[in-house]
């Protein structure tokens, strides 16, 4: 059988309890073969014993052209795709993956903000290595609920840039607790912000931010899990159409439109399946969309793109087109 487009196999080389519910997998070519290259930010989806598709981001320095590192956290509830890696991918276990991919990437500063909340450290983590191993200024902010479940710690501890990490905790004193006035005060014009974490954690950085005079072209944002808000009423039934595709499909209240076009054959890329990767983004051409992803921003919520495995139509009939 010919292997499915953009899929490859992997080795889990490694695997080490890094925190509590947080388990480290180094994967590899079974051959030894370099890995497609990444860059800072990057993630690849990777296809859980479970059977979903989850992305993880690449945590270890861009330029390690073998060997692909991960931090997964155990997470509750959802379909139990973190469950299944972390019982199921022992060492000598071959997964799938995508990829990498990277919409959280770099830009050019004359200084760079990094701020982690939990296991949102991941993509930050080859950030840091990456504007260490370039000479550029940075720090890199990490807020955590308790040593316990502070990933990847020991190796920040170790690193040359050590001094340049803050770590907070939310059960230690209330002066040495995350205080996002003092790190976010005064803006320059020439830094970057870059934000991961849960949505909550994500949203509370973004509106201490503005409120500190920061302008969103500024502010760089990956989530780490969906708004469990947004997940709720499903609406009625509603039409799609998908240019250059034959036919009207009729999305039900208990399926996503991208659940509706697989069932009739129309297969279009996806991956979180949660409006948080931006994988499966197309572009409105008519109706009123309803967005309900962490993806994408405002103003690209305004030029019509959209995400299928999520956000829902307002109107009775949704036209999309591939992007
Ligand atoms: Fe991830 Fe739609 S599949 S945003």
């Amino acid at each position: 059988m010919q292997p499915e487009a953009g899929w490859f196999e992997l080795v889990v080389t490694s695997r080490k309890a890094i925190a509590e519910q947080v388990v480290g997998l180094e994967l590899r070519s079974a051959c030894g073969d370099r890995l497609p290259a990444f860059d800072a930010g990057s993630h690849i989806d990777l296809e859980t014993p479970a059977g979903v598709v989850r992305n993880y981001s690449l945590c270890n320095a861009p330029g390690e052209a073998y060997c692909y590192e991960l931090g997964i956290l155990l997470e509750s509830g959802g379909r139990g795709g973190s469950r299944s890696v972390h019982e199921d991918l022992t060492v000598g276990a071959r997964v799938r993956v995508r990829g990498p991919r990277n919409h959280f990437a770099l830009q050019p500063a004359e200084h760079t903000v990094l701020l982690a909340g939990g296991i949102g450290i991941t993509p930050l983590l080859a950030m840091a290595e990456q504007l260490h191993a370039d000479g550029r200024s940075f720090e890199l902010h990490y807020c955590v609920r308790s040593r316990g479940r502070a990933a990847f710690l020991d190796r920040l501890n170790a690193r040359p840039y050590a001094d340049r990490v803050h770590l907070y905790l939310d059960d230690c004193a209330a002066d040495r607790k995350f205080d996002a006035e003092r790190v976010l005060g005064r803006p320059s014009q020439d830094t970057q912000l870059y934000v991961c974490g849960p949505a909550g954690f994500i949203d509370y950085v973004r509106a201490a931010a503005h409120a500190q005079g920061w302008q969103d072209a500024r502010i760089h944002f990956e989530r780490f899990s969906a708004d469990p808000q947004a997940a709720c009423d499903p609406g009625g039934h509603f039409e799609v159409v998908v240019q250059g595709v034959d036919g009207v499909f009729t999305v039900a209240p208990d399926q996503s439109i991208l659940q509706c076009l697989g069932k009739h054959g129309v297969e279009l890329p996806m991956s979180c399946e949660q409006g948080i990767c931006g994988t499966c983004v197309m572009r409105v051409v008519s109706g009123e969309p309803d967005h309900r992803d962490m993806f994408l921003t405002d103003s690209e919520h305004q030029s019509q793109l959209f995400t299928p495995c999520c956000s829902r139509s307002r109107s009775t009939r949704l036209v999309l087109e591939r992007i």
